[in-house]
C-alpha cells in the first residue's frame, strides 16, 4: 500500500514537472526574449516559436536585456526540405560602429543536401573571420541546442554542448578581444540567396515558401546590464559578480568534454 501511494505521487509529480517543462518555453521566451521585426511572421505553436521567411518578409527576435560576459542556448529545428538560399542566424551583438558581434549564421541547401554552419567573430566591428563546418547530424531533423559561452577568457561555440569553436583572448599579444561592450541576443531568419547556397548559384524557390525555423529551450545565464548604468560601472559589476566565477568552471569542464 505504502508503496504504491508513494509511486502514484511520484507519477504525479513527474506529470506536474512534465507539464511545467512543456509551459515554460513559452513563458521563458516572454520573459527573455520578445519578436523585433515582421511580428506576424513570429508566432507560437505548442511549446515552438516559428520564425517565418516568405517572398513578404523574414523574421526575427532579441533579447530584452543586454548582457556582459555568460552563456545563451536555444535549440532550433532549421527549415525542413528545400532551404536553399536561406540563412538562419543566432548571435550576439552590441551596438554602434564598432560593434562586436558572434555569429551562428545556418546556410540552407536543397532538398537532401547539408546545411553548412558559418561561424563568425567581430571586434570592434571588423569582422572577416568566417569558418564553415557540417555537422554531425541533419539538423532539420530535429532540435539541436547552439550556444554561444562569453567570458573574459574566450568566445567558445558549442553544438549540444560539444564546443566547435574556440575564441581565445590573446590581447597580450595585441589582439583585440571584446570585453567591454553589452550585447543583445538575436535570432532571424532571411533571403541571402546572393552567396549563401553552393557560393549563390542556388537561389531561394518561393513556390516552397514559408521557410520555417522552430525554436525552444531559451536559456540565458548572463550578467546582465542595466541601460541605465554606464558601460564601465557595468564592467566592474559584470567583471567581479560571482556570476562569472561561475561560468569560468563551466567553460573549463564544458571545453574538456569531448
Ligand atoms: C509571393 O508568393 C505568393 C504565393 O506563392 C504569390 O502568390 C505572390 O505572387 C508572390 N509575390 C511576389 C511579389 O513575388
Ligand atoms: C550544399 O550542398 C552542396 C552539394 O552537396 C555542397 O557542396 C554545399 O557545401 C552545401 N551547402 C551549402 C550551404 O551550399
Amino acid at each position: 500500500m505504502a508503496i504504491s501511494s508513494s509511486s502514484s505521487k511520484l507519477v504525479f509529480l513527474l506529470w506536474v514537472l512534465g507539464f511545467m517543462s512543456v509551459m515554460s518555453s513559452a513563458a521563458k521566451f516572454d520573459e527573455l526574449f520578445e519578436p523585433s521585426w515582421a511580428l506576424d511572421h513570429v508566432s507560437f505553436e505548442g511549446e515552438e516559436l516559428k520564425l517565418k521567411l516568405d517572398n513578404f518578409s523574414g523574421a526575427g527576435f532579441g533579447s530584452k536585456s543586454k548582457y556582459l560576459f555568460g552563456k545563451t542556448t536555444v535549440q532550433i529545428k532549421l527549415v525542413e526540405g528545400d532551404s536553399a538560399g536561406t540563412v538562419t542566424a543566432f548571435y550576439m551583438s552590441s551596438d554602434g560602429p564598432k560593434h562586436n558581434e558572434f555569429d551562428f549564421e545556418f546556410l540552407g541547401n536543397t532538398t537532401g543536401e547539408p546545411y553548412l554552419v558559418q561561424t563568425n567573430v567581430y571586434v570592434n566591428g571588423v569582422g572577416n573571420r568566417e569558418q564553415r563546418l557540417s555537422l554531425w547530424f541533419d539538423p532539420s531533423k530535429d532540435f539541436h541546442a547552439y550556444s554561444i559561452l562569453w567570458n573574459q577568457h574566450q568566445v567558445v561555440f558549442l553544438v549540444d554542448e560539444t564546443p566547435i569553436r574556440v575564441f581565445t583572448n590573446k590581447e597580450k599579444k595585441g589582439v583585440p578581444f571584446p570585453k567591454d561592450q553589452p550585447m543583445g541576443i538575436y535570432s532571424s531568419i532571411w533571403n541571402a540567396d546572393d552567396w549563401a547556397t553552393q557560393g549563390g548559384r542556388v537561389k531561394t524557390d518561393w513556390s516552397h515558401a514559408p521557410f520555417v525555423a522552430s525554436y525552444k529551450g531559451f536559456d540565458i545565464n548572463g550578467c546582465e546590464c542595466p541601460i541605465s548604468t554606464n558601460a564601465v560601472d557595468n564592467t566592474k559589476k559584470c567583471s567581479a559578480s560571482e556570476g562569472s566565477l561561475l561560468l569560468l568552471l563551466s567553460v573549463s569542464t564544458g571545453v574538456g568534454r569531448k
